[in-house]
């Protein structure tokens, strides 16, 4: 699967010719997909990456370790290089098993109804944060439940959500 880098040091670069091969044997002449290389020098992924992601009908995902990817790879065979985030892990399998569950909860009939619509970062919410939650007990420990939650008017906990979400977006 992988080999000593050319030019010399550390660790092990996933090979060019195994990644093609097992595409080919996979798609035939070759994906007609996004191929998404996971990297941290890659795009980082944020909720609009996810939702553009969401819209395709097939992506392939390609997982890396130790050194990482023969370039020829990112370059040549991925149409998207991907990063989780400004860190480095082990390997792939996370940050792919992380773009495939933000994916997946997009999808139709993942989630109920409306239920994904005012998540924190989506367009309902102007890409903001989301208002805070809360459930019973409504006291403990003398932490109370804001009272405009419990008052059943839902003009005002519409207005004290919205007013929520803005304020911790700002911050
Ligand atoms: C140890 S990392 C390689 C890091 C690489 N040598 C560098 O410095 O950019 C091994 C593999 O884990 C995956 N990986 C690690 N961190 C990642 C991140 N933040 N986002 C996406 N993939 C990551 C990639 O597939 C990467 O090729």
């Amino acid at each position: 699967m992988d080999d000593d880098p050319y030019g010399g040091g550390a660790g092990m670069v996933l090979r060019v010719d195994v990644v093609a091969a097992a595409l080919d044997a996979a798609y035939g002449d070759g994906p007609d997909h996004r191929v998404v290389a996971l990297t941290p020098q890659g795009r980082q992924l944020d909720q609009a990456l996810v939702e553009e992601l969401a819209g395709e009908e097939h992506l392939t995902l390609l997982s890396s370790r130790f050194e990482g990817f023969d370039e020829r790879i990112v370059e040549h065979l991925a149409s998207d290089a991907v990063s989780i985030g400004p860190y480095v892990l082990s390997g792939g399998e996370l940050p792919a098993m992380v773009l495939l569950d933000a994916i997946a909860r997009r999808l139709p009939g993942a989630l109920a109804e409306g239920s994904g619509e005012h998540e924190s970062f989506s367009a309902a919410l102007d890409g903001g944060l989301e208002y805070p939650h809360y459930t019973r007990p409504a006291e403990y420990r003398g932490w109370n439940v804001p009272a405009v939650l419990l008052s059943g008017d839902h003009g005002q906990i519409d207005r004290w959500r919205h007013e929520q979400s803005r304020v911790r977006s700002v911050r």
